[in-house]
């Protein structure tokens, strides 16, 4: 059996007539890292923030360990590390200030705390940067800074929302990587992002809100049978008519197929062989064409099955 680590039940949330989260229940599981995925304004930081009760909410409960959550809840606050959407630190103190910073409202014992601070460079891989102030710093290389700070005291509970917004590849890796190692070190992980890539290669479990309200959960492979495809199959191709565009569309497994820009793409239903009679029917008609690839489902044609629009930007 998983230990419930967050216990949400019907949270709902406005801000004057907009429900920003709407009776949302679901659970948070022991050393599991959960996404909460959804486009901008669904809702992801307010749920967030409402269960760090830094905001009031109108209806349903939160525990956290077992025990109702509070704003005074100090013993369950000391356990939980947060990476805010926006950058908070210090101008006037240096990358390793910073985290000492941080980490000293937690942890007093000065030997104890150095170990901590050298963790948490280290996971996020600022070690050459420990003497710069933020203003010297690259926005990936703040936003590895903010993390550090977050989880330097080695919460059991980490929140982080968004860390990889606008950040140079670099840093979104290395980012990724310390996430994990948090998980390894046996961390519970609340992931929310936009980015639905970056839940399917984190993220346990996922939940997908829309306008404040739960559209489904599950593992990425269980949200993936919720569509009836198995794979898309792209092929770049200069020229298609429309007789053997229609051809292609009546192949046993074929669904929607498309032609844009000359790129072709069908959605296969079901069948193992979908690539293969494709080529074999190009070649067949001396239709040439230049790339051609298979997709699985993705995260997105989840949003887009369930809601009718694009989880992309
Ligand atoms: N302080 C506020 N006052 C009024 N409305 C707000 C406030 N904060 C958020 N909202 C609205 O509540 C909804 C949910 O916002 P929230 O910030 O939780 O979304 P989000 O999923 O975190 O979006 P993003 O991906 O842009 O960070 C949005 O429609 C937003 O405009
Ligand atoms: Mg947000």
């Amino acid at each position: 059996m998983s230990t419930n680590v967050i216990e949400i039940k019907h949270l709902t949330k406005s801000y004057q007539k907009l429900k920003a989260v709407d009776d949302l229940s679901f659970n948070v599981y022991e050393g599991e890292i959960l996404g909460l995925l959804g486009p901008n304004g669904s809702g992801k930081s307010t749920t967030m923030n409402c269960i760090l009760s830094l905001l009031n909410f109108d209806a349903g409960s939160i525990k956290i360990f077992g025990k109702e959550m509070s704003a005074d809840a100090y013993d369950i606050k000391r356990q939980i590390g947060v990476v805010f959407q926006d950058v908070a630190v210090f101008d006037e103190l240096s990358v390793y200030d910073n985290i000492d910073y941080f980490c000293g409202l937690y942890i007093k014992d000065k030997r104890e705390r150095k170990q901590c601070i050298d963790d948490a460079i280290e996971l996020v891989g600022l070690q050459e940067y420990r003497k710069f102030l933020p203003k010297q710093l690259s926005g990936g290389l703040l936003r590895r800074l903010n993390i550090a700070c977050g989880i330097a005291h080695r919460p059991k509970l980490v929140f982080l929302d968004e860390p990889t917004v606008a950040v140079d590849p670099q840093s979104r890796n290395h980012i990724l990587v310390g996430i994990e190692t948090l998980r390894k070190r046996g961390a519970t992980i609340i992931y929310t992002t936009h980015y639905m890539e970056e839940v399917e290669i984190l993220c346990d479990r996922v939940i997908i809100l829309d306008k404040g309200k739960l559209l489904a959960e599950g593992t990425c492979d269980e949200l993936k049978t919720l569509v009836q495809i198995e794979e898309k199959v792209s092929v770049e191709i200069p020229k298609l008519d429309s007789s053997q565009l229609e051809e292609i569309a009546a192949f046993e497994n074929a669904g929607d197929v498309s032609y844009h820009h000359q790129e072709l793409t069908v959605v296969y239903r079901k069948g193992s062989q979908n690539l293969n009679e494709l080529i074999n029917y190009f070649n067949r008609k001396q239709i040439s064409y230049n790339r051609i690839y298979s997709q699985r489902p993705t995260l997105n044609d989840v949003f887009l099955e369930l809601t009718g629009k694009e989880l992309r930007d």
